[in-house]
């Protein structure tokens, strides 16, 4: 087959590069070539350095090496080889002279790194490095390489290194990732590049290699593995569990898995655990998204960890409230909650009962609701509106306890995910999870009120949507969380749309120091929000504090809000990905 040679293009006159000197020019696609006039000859490159960026036209040249002003790298100039560990090497051009003009062979322009990209990425998330990790990802999307296979790369590295870890924390990671990849495809451009970026760098850090876990030998009956899980899972023996889930898996009985991870986690003994159920149900979604295949390893090794924790002697309150919903689990055994179907209950009864302090009211609201056939997800909605509630009204000037109540949030929010990949009588266990971390969250100092009464407030006092939206935006950067809240109440209470100023607001967040943290709360508001923009009022359709949702993560973000200019690395990175240089971006 005949090979088409790649055109040359006239780039300079001969003129413009004087002897010794260099010389940027700019291409029609807005590429940067560095021209160098060096001992009567002219060399082509790049001109955006493959380190960050820097203009090589302003580095050094010495022996046929060039190299960078910024950070020292020094490549091949002939060549465009990098001579230094963890570098990309640099793209040189066939000159030709012709007459009084340059002319440069651009070559082929077709992405061809992605494995050398895919490679970067891996080192920057065993580095930490939020730069390396922004590039790679950066280049990767702009060569055109799938986010999966991004995504895939941050779900082995997060399985490899909770897996040579030794404790549960890293259950807060599978949180942020899961989170970060469902807020991430509600934006588009530079804002998914940070979601992304964001969600990698919470899953960077050092992973080391581990035996591998094989099936227990044998026939071995799934009932076993059951008895056998459960058992290591009252005894605080996670590694058994893992081995025993791993055969599970081997035998093909993948179904049974994440239910009897849940059937553990909730039971009494794990009270004050709540971390347990918001990662089983953010594993249980990367199942969901990425098949067993990818999620395995993390599955088995953090369930494991979650269920066959080791738990220190309970202080009283605890001890008593394991006592009393141990003493209340034969007739959730006894009841079919999936079979529940009331949607009108005394919500503020129930609400009363579990700000009451005083946890037997609190179980016992919990017994009675399940008993009189309320729907699970009407209880899980008004446990979501709870929350979010305490959210808008929490006083802001000592400790807010953004990080309790952000916990009543997403315990609550992960129930619908126990109820579907678990079982009702799972999530109806689950729901004296949830309202024994409102017990536990007693030092808060909110005043209760019914959930039912209607919020007031004026309508806010701008021109039109746009205004709307710019003032609570100014408010959130200002740090104005003594304010924030009622404004989006006044925003919504004049009809502008909540899923606008939500979509705003997670974009303000994820543009902050604080986004990894803020990712699970995002995701879970999002999710929140538009079931109660439905028709479902077991999802909070109508409910008169579906608003809270949107006040309370205004008030969180206002109040939580650092912000270092996070973003600065995710913008250089798709500029770079661009092949912009350092110079064109300050310029631009
Ligand atoms: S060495 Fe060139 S930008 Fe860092």
């Amino acid at each position: 087959m005949a090979r088409t040679e790649s055109p040359w293009t006239r780039v300079a006159a001969l003129t413009d590069v004087a002897a010794g000197e260099a010389k940027a020019i700019r291409l029609g696609d807005g590429r940067s070539i560095a021209l160098f006039n060096l001992d009567g000859r002219i060399y082509a490159t790049d001109n955006q350095c493959p380190h960050m960026g820097y203009p090589l036209t302003r580095g050094a040249i010495r022996n046929g090496i060039l190299t960078c002003d910024w950070h020292g790298r020094s490549f091949d100039l002939e060549g465009g080889g990098c001579f230094n560990y963890e570098c990309d090497d640099l793209q040189t051009f066939s000159v030709d002279i012709r007459g009084s003009e340059i002319w440069i062979q651009l070559g082929d322009t077709r992405y061809r790194r992605r494995d050398e990209h895919l490679r970067l990425m891996w080192e920057g998330l065993l580095s930490e490095d939020r730069w390396t990790i922004s590039k790679a990802i950066a280049l990767l999307l702009n060569g055109g390489v799938p986010e999966k296979e991004i995504v895939e790369m941050m779900l082995r590295h997060l399985g490899r290194r909770i897996a040579s870890s030794h404790d549960v924390g890293d259950g807060g990671s599978v949180s942020r990732v899961i989170s970060g990849l469902k807020v991430g495809r509600r934006y588009d451009g530079a804002d998914r590049l940070i979601v992304l970026a964001t969600t990698a760098r919470s899953v960077a850090g050092k992973a080391a290699e581990r035996l591998e876990v094989v099936p227990l030998p044998g026939p071995v009956a799934s009932e076993s593995i059951a008895g056998w899980t459960r058992t290591f899972s009252h005894d605080g023996q996670a590694g058994r569990i893992e081995r025993c889930l791993f055969t599970a898996y081997h035998l093909d009985h993948k179904d049974k898995i994440l239910p009897l991870l849940y059937e553990c986690a909730v039971e009494p003994r794990f009270l004050g655990f709540s971390d347990n159920l918001i990662s089983l149900g953010r594993l249980a979604e990367i199942v969901e998204s990425f098949g067993w295949e990818q999620s395995s390893e993390l599955v088995f090794n953090l369930g494991a960890k979650l269920i066959g924790r080791r738990r220190d002697e309970p202080e009283r309150f605890r001890r008593d409230a394991v006592g009393l919903m141990t003493s209340m689990i034969p007739d959730i055994e006894a009841s079919n909650p999936s079979a529940n179907k009331v949607i009108d209950y005394d919500e503020d009864a129930f609400v009363n009962a579990l700000s009451s302090a005083n946890v037997q009211k609190s179980f016992d609201a919990v017994a009675r609701a399940l008993d009189a056939g309320v729907h699970l997800d009407r209880l899980i909605t008004t446990l979501v509106l709870l929350a979010a509630d305490r959210m808008a009204r929490t006083p802001v000037k000592v400790d807010a306890g953004w990080g309790v109540l952000t916990t009543e949030l997403n315990l609550a929010a992960s129930l619908r995910t126990a109820a579907r990949r678990g079982s009702g009588r799972i999530a109806a266990k689950g729901l004296f999870h949830a309202a024994w971390q409102v017990f536990a969250d007693r030092w808060l100092n909110i005043p209760v009120r019914p959930l039912t009464a209607p919020l007031g407030g004026g309508k806010l006092d701008v021109r039109d949507e746009e205004a709307g939206v710019h003032v609570i935006l100014e408010s959130i950067a200002s740090l104005n969380a003594q304010d924030v809240g009622r404004q989006v109440l006044e925003y919504l209470n004049a009809r502008y749309s909540g899923d606008r100023l939500l979509h705003e607001i997670g974009r303000a967040m994820l543009w902050d120091d604080t986004n990894t943290q803020v990712l699970p709360t995002l995701s879970t508001i999002f999710e929140e929000w538009e079931a109660s923009t439905g028709s479902d009022p077991a999802r909070g359709a109508g409910h008169p504090a579906r608003a809270q949702l949107l006040v309370g993560l205004a008030r969180y973000a206002a109040d939580i809000r650092a912000n270092k200019d996070s973003g600065s690395a995710t913008n250089t990175a798709m500029r770079f990905a661009e092949g912009k240089t350092t110079v064109d971006v300050f310029e631009e």
